[in-house]
């Protein structure tokens, strides 16, 4: 029979030796698995003469004990520095600056309209939102536009089904404003629009406006005046100069042009004028105790100045160049 001693220090020797826990499950297998010498040899104490059994069964024992305590204390080694080890190559470096998330910021358009918006905030006016599918009768009748005016016609407005239509202005929200509430009014209306238009570097059959609506006693043309030019300074900057031409619009009487200076010329940017009384009758205004003033302004042509964009198509190519570039963030 072997000599239980020299297995135990063999087995010891062998579990000492084991550099990881995956040798160590070897060792493990080789000393006091089934098939081990050890375990063999504690099968075949039973063919052993009688007298020796007793003292080779328990020599056996003890060292199967033996080698089982330094299997469980070299595993508890191993698997304490395995998790050193760890800790040490896992460690997070929280002085190692943060990697850089990619990250969005508002469309110009989105910029421009919300800037708008705000100038008129801060003046007390509200805001009006209304559908972009609109009734022929408030995008056009109720405007005091009519059935002849080339505005109507199918080259400029797309029809969605007989008197509806994708509106080609925001005017038609200042119509449910006043379809809605008393005088004094002073809402402006941002929206999207559609015309028929062929797109070209200043045409877009899509395009966005804010138009704006002051109606009260005593309102002049002179208050029209005042607010365009403090307007356009917010957006353009302090040194800009307004010019007012005479325009025409069905809704307004008398229609102008205004102009800001830029450089040494002047340019268009919005429409304007003195509510039409016939526009006021229809939302059942008394026209001889109010009067008002409209004005309409294309976003797209302000950011286009405003950031010399050349071309209008540039707004929606959604090209993350562009983008990026007249970003906010
Ligand atoms: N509704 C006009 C347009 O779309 C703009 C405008 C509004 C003009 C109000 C005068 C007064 O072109």
């Amino acid at each position: 029979m072997v000599d239980p001693d020299t297995l135990l220090a063999d087995a010891l020797a062998q579990v000492d030796a084991a550099p990881d826990l995956a040798a160590l499950e070897d060792v493990r297998i080789a000393t006091v698995g089934r098939n081990a010498p050890l375990p063999l040899a504690l099968r075949d104490v039973g063919t052993l003469p009688p007298e020796e059994r007793g003292e080779a069964g328990k020599r056996l024992n003890i060292a199967r004990q033996q080698i089982e305590a330094r299997l469980t204390e070299r595993q508890a080694a191993l698997e304490s520095s395995a998790l050193a080890d760890t800790l040490a190559n896992d460690r997070i470096d929280v002085t190692l600056p943060g990697r850089a998330m990619p990250h969005g910021g508002l469309h110009v358009l989105t910029q421009t309209r919300r800037e708008i918006e705000q100038i008129f905030l801060d003046m007390g006016y509200a805001i009006a939102e209304g559908p972009e599918v609109e009734t022929e009768f408030n995008n056009f009748t109720a405007l005091n536009i009519p059935d002849d005016h080339p505005a109507k016609a199918d080259s400029d407005t797309l029809w969605v089904s007989d008197g509806v239509l994708l509106r080609t202005h925001t005017s038609p929200v200042q119509v449910r404003v006043m379809g809605a509430q008393d005088p004094p009014v002073a809402v402006i209306c941002p929206g999207r629009v559609y015309r028929r238009d062929t797109q070209d570097a200043t045409h877009s059959p899509i395009f966005h406006q804010v138009e704006g609506l002051v109606i009260d006693e005593g309102i002049t043309l002179a208050h029209l005046k005042g607010t365009l030019e403090h307007v356009t300074k917010r957006l353009f900057g302090e040194d800009r100069k307004i010019r007012l031409r005479s325009g025409f619009f069905p809704f307004t009487e008398p229609s102008i042009e205004v102009d800001v200076s830029w450089g040494d010329g002047w340019m268009e940017i919005l429409g304007a004028g003195m509510v039409d009384p016939n526009v006021l009758e229809h939302v059942g205004y008394d026209s001889t105790k109010v009067t008002g003033f409209a004005f309409g302004m294309g976003i797209e042509r302000i950011a286009m100045l405003r950031h010399g964009i050349p071309d209008i198509r540039m707004l929606y190519d959604n090209d993350v160049r562009f983008l990026a570039q007249l970003s906010n963030s």
